[in-house]
């Protein structure tokens, strides 16, 4: 029987390696940005210094409290910690949805606007779910905010981690993909993390796989 997230391989190890590189440019942004050190590849955000840095602090947040907040361990033995920490994490992936949203209107893309068109529906799923997430917790209904948490880790991870695909793809093609078939690459892996969320909130409905 195949058992995807049950030890030895803690759900928050695999995460936290999973999502190990976006979290680390984030992180390093954070202190770029300010000091005016950013790469060549990223000076086009500099038209939008503050959504800019707001989205990379918000994004290393969201990026290092979520596999800590589906860890069983840490929700069974220090709830208040994980009170606390979610709720970091909620405003975190709030900040990242609204900024997200900022940059995409303050910058000129370089994307088509079929990527464009996602980001903006996906930064509005990501507020929506946090929200539905943080109104069940209230409620008491734990299952449901379980299941809006890992949705919202989903949304927001997703496009985050294309670099899984896209490093591989180009060592396969010899080159790196661009234009539509970029774009194309990018809504599809974001879709399949989503639909990764989905499958997990159905088995931990289960099976209680998760927190
Ligand atoms: C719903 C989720 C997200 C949306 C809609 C979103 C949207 C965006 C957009 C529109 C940009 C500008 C891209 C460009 O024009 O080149 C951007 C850049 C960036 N995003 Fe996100 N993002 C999301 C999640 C995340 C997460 C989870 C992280 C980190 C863990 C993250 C970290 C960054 C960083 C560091 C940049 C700047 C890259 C650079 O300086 O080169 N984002 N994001």
């Amino acid at each position: 029987m195949i058992r995807p997230f049950a030890r030895p391989i803690p759900l928050v190890i695999l995460l936290a390696c999973v999502t190990l590189i976006p979290v680390m440019i984030a992180s390093i942004r954070v202190a770029q940005i300010p000091t005016g050190q950013l790469p060549e590849e990223s000076l086009r955000l500099s038209g939008a210094p503050f959504a800019h840095w707001l989205h990379s602090l918000a994004g290393a947040l969201f990026g290092f409290l979520g596999p800590m907040q589906f860890a069983r361990a840490l929700h069974a033995r220090f709830g208040r910690l994980h009170r606390v920490a979610g709720r970091i994490f909620v405003v975190a992936g709030m900040v990242m949805g609204l900024s997200g949203l900022g940059l995409l209107l303050q910058v000129e893309s370089i994307a088509t606007p079929l990527l464009d068109i996602a980001r903006t529906v996906f930064s509005v799923a990501l507020v929506a779910t946090l929200l539905l997430g943080l109104s069940a917790a209230r409620a008491g209904n734990r299952a449901a905010h379980q299941s809006f948490m890992i949705r919202a880790y989903a949304v927001g991870m997703g496009g985050a981690t294309v670099a899984l695909v896209m490093l591989p793809m180009y060592l396969i093609i010899g080159e790196p993909v661009t234009g539509v078939s970029s774009d194309m690459v990018f809504i599809g892996w974001w879709l399949i993390m989503i639909a990764l969320g989905e499958w997990i909130i159905k088995v931990n409905s289960s099976r209680k796989l998760v927190t």
